[in-house]
């Protein structure tokens, strides 16, 4: 649900991950970097629901939030902070609702 750009930032700010210092060997930056760029938004793999996810988005943006997505924001616009932040906690705790988030599953 990120483009290639961000995962790409998101991996060089590791010094800085959401306020935290991800210390990983540079091989295994390397890897999990090809990893979410090969199956980001914008990449083959994605395909039209790669294209869904993005639609809005600048050329080259690179946002590090899913929640920052207008795809994201459209979907769970209606959601009452209550819910949010009472039941849930976050809309970052995204296994809460979508119990199949796991596996990439985000129909129920
Ligand atoms: C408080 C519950 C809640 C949380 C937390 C939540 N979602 Fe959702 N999400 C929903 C609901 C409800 C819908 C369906 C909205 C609709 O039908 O318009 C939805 C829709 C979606 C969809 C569209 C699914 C489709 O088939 O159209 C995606 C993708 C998605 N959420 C991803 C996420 C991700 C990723 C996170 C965490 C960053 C997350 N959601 C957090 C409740 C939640």
């Amino acid at each position: 649900m990120l483009p290639a750009a961000s995962w790409r930032r998101m991996m060089e700010e590791l010094n800085n991950h959401f306020k935290e210092n991800i210390q990983l060997k540079p091989t295994v930056i390397k890897h999990i970097t090809g990893y979410l760029v090969s199956n980001s938004g914008d990449s083959a793999a994605a395909g039209a629901a790669g294209r869904i996810a993005l639609r809005g988005l600048r050329p080259n943006a690179d946002l590090q939030r899913i929640t920052e997505t207008p795809y994201f924001k459209d979907e769970h616009g209606f959601l009452a902070n209550r819910v949010l932040e009472e039941w849930v906690g976050s809309v970052a705790n995204c296994t809460a609702c979508h119990v199949g988030a796991w596996v990439g599953d985000y129909k129920e």
